[in-house]
C-alpha cells in the first residue's frame, strides 16, 4: 500500500521505516530540506538504535523516499498518515501542527477522486480527530467525510526501543470514523500479529492519555514514597521497592522463575520523568479534563511531584557542600533516558539550571548528547574528563556505560569523592565501603 507520512520526527520516521520493512511503499514528508536529504542518504537526523540500519535497508529497497512535497505524496498515497508534534503551550496542547497538516492533505485531496484514509498518529486530546482534524480537511477538499476515511491510531513506541516496538508493536489501537475507514487502514498492519482494537475515534485518542498518565502515575507515585523514606531517616527506598516488586501480583512466579514485567521500573524512585510525551500529555490531559469539567486532581500532583523532584538532587548535594559557588560539578548523563538524544524536559536542565544559576562550575558527560543550547556549561568528551577533580558528581541517566563505572575511578579522579545517585544505579555499600560520599533519590 502507498502511505504518506507527514512529520519525519521520532515518530514519523520510525513509523515511516517500519511500514516500509512491511513491504508498503512509504514517503515521510518533512520541511526541513537539509533534513530531508539526509534521511534519503540513509542517516536519521536523530539518534535512534537500529534505525540508521533499517533505513540503509528501505532505502535500497526502494520502499522509503523522504520528500518536502506533501501534496504530490497525499495524491500518490492511499492512506496519510500524521505524525507531526502536539507541544503543550500554557499547559494546554497546541494543535497548531495538526490544523496546518490537516489543511494541507485537505488541499492535497481536492486534487485527488481517489479514496483515502487520512490518519492521526500524534498524540491529541480526544475529540480533536472529529472536531478539529474532520472539519479542516473537509473545509479545504470540499468533500464530505465518507469520500474519505478518517482514524486515529495512537502510537506507544518508546524512544531508546522505537525500532523494534514500531515493528513488532505489542498492540495496534485503530479509532475509526466508520467501517470502511478501519478495513482501509487494518490492511497496512495486516502482516502484523498482535491484538488489535477498532474503537471509535475519541476511545483511541483517550487510550494513549490514560497509558502515558498511567506510568507518570506510578514514576510520581514513587517519587513521593521516596520523599517520605528521605524523611524518615535510616531507610532505604531502594530497598522499599525490592520488597513491594516482591509480591508477586507485580513479579509473578511462573514454574520455579520469577517474571520480572517491565512495569516494575516504572515503580522505582528517581530524579523524575522527562521525555516529549509524558510531561506534556499529563498537562494537556489536566488541561482539557479541567475543560470538560473534571479535576484532575491525582494527574495535576503527578505533574507538580515531578516538577519539583529536580531540586531533590541539588538539595542532596547542598547537604554535603553548602555554597557551590566556582564548584567543578559533574553531570553524568543529559537526555531524559538512556538510548536516545532526546533532551526534551529532561530532569537534567533543571538541575543544571539551578546549579549555574549558584554559580557553580558545570560539566556535562552524555554517549548521545554533546551540545544543549543556550546552557552555559562544558562538555567532557570522556567520563574520565568529567569527573576529574570533580567537587561532586551528580548521576542523571541510567546509561549502560555509567553502570560500569567502579568507585575506584572515583577515588581515583577527585580528592573527596561525593555521588549523587538520581537513578540509583550503584551500589550503596559499595561505593560507600570504598570512600565515596554516596547519597542518592530515596535514601536519607
Ligand atoms: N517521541 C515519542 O516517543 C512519541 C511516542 C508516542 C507518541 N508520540 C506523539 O507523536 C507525535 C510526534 O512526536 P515526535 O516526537 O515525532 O515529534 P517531533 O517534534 O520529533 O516531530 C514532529 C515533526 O513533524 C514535522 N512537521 C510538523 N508539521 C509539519 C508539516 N505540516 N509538514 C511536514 N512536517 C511537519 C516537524 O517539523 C517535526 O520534524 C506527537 O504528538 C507525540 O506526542 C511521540
Amino acid at each position: 500500500m502507498k502511505i504518506t507520512i507527514i512529520g519525519t520526527g521520532y515518530v514519523g520516521l520510525v513509523t515511516g521505516v517500519s511500514l516500509a520493512a512491511l513491504g508498503h511503499k512509504v514517503y515521510v514528508v518533512g520541511r526541513d530540506k537539509s533534513k530531508i536529504d539526509k534521511i534519503n542518504a540513509g542517516n536519521s537526523p536523530f539518534y535512534e538504535p537500529g534505525l540508521d540500519i533499517l533505513l540503509k535497508k528501505v532505502l535500497s529497497k526502494k520502499l522509503l523516499q523522504a520528500t518536502v512535497d506533501l501534496e504530490k505524496s497525499v495524491i500518490t498515497s492511499k492512506v496519510v498518515i500524521i505524525a507531526v508534534g502536539t507541544p503543550t503551550a500554557d499547559n494546554k496542547i497546541d494543535l497548531s501542527q495538526i490544523i496546518k497538516s490537516s489543511e494541507q492533505i485537505g488541499s492535497a485531496i481536492k486534487k485527488s477522486k481517489d479514496y483515502k484514509v487520512v490518519a492521526v498518529k500524534s498524540t491529541v486530546v480526544p475529540t480533536t480527530t472529529e472536531k478539529v482534524v474532520k472539519p479542516q480537511i473537509e473545509k479545504l477538499s470540499g468533500k464530505k467525510i465518507g469520500k474519505f476515511g478518517l482514524c486515529m491510531n495512537p502510537e506507544f513506541l518508546r524512544e531508546g526501543q522505537a525500532v523494534e516496538d514500531a515493528t513488532k508493536p505489542d498492540r495496534v489501537v485503530i479509532g475509526a470514523y466508520d467501517k470502511k475507514s478501519a478495513e482501509v487502514f487494518l490492511k497496512i498492519y495486516q502482516k502484523v500479529k498482535t491484538p488489535k482494537l477498532i474503537t471509535n475515534l475519541r476511545t483511541a485518542e483517550m487510550t494513549k492519555y490514560a497509558s502515558n498518565a498511567l506510568f507518570a502515575t506510578l514514576i510520581s507515585y514513587s517519587n513521593e514514597i521516596a520523599r517520605i523514606c528521605e524523611g524518615i531517616g535510616d531507610v532505604d527506598a531502594k530497598e522499599i521497592w525490592d520488597g513491594v516488586h516482591l509480591d508477586k501480583r507485580l513479579t509473578p512466579i511462573v514454574g520455579r522463575k520469577r517474571i520480572r514485567p517491565a512495569v516494575n521500573s516504572f515503580i522505582f524512585s528517581g530524579c523524575g520523568y522527562g521525555g516529549s510525551c509524558f510531561p506534556k500529555d499529563t498537562k494537556a490531559l489536566a488541561h482539557f479534563a479541567q475543560g470538560i469539567g473534571v479535576e484532575p486532581q491525582i494527574i495535576k500532583n503527578v505533574i507538580e511531584v515531578n516538577r519539583t523532584q529536580p531540586e531533590r538532587m541539588v538539595k542532596l548535594l547542598k547537604s554535603v557542600i553548602k555554597n557551590l559557588k566556582n564548584k567543578k560539578i559533574a553531570i553524568l548523563g543529559l537526555s531524559f533516558k538512556p538510548e536516545t538524544d532526546d533532551l526534551r524536559e529532561s530532569p537534567s536542565i533543571p538541575v543544571i539550571k539551578m546549579l549555574l544559576k549558584e554559580n557553580a562550575n558545570v560539566i556535562a558527560h552524555d554517549p548521545a548528547v554533546k551540545e544543549i543550547k543556550g546552557l552555559n556549561i562544558n562538555f567532557a568528551k570522556t567520563i574520565k574528563d568529567a569527573i576529574n577533580n570533580a567537587d561532586a558528581i551528580l548521576l542523571m541517566t541510567a546509561w549502560n556505560e555509567y553502570k560500569k563505572i567502579k568507585p575506584e575511578l572515583f577515588k581515583k579522579m577527585t580528592t573527596k569523592p561525593l555521588l549523587i545517585d538520581g537513578r540509583r544505579i550503584f551500589d550503596k555499600k559499595e561505593f560507600t565501603d570504598a570512600g565515596v560520599i554516596y547519597k542518592g533519590i530515596g535514601l536519607s
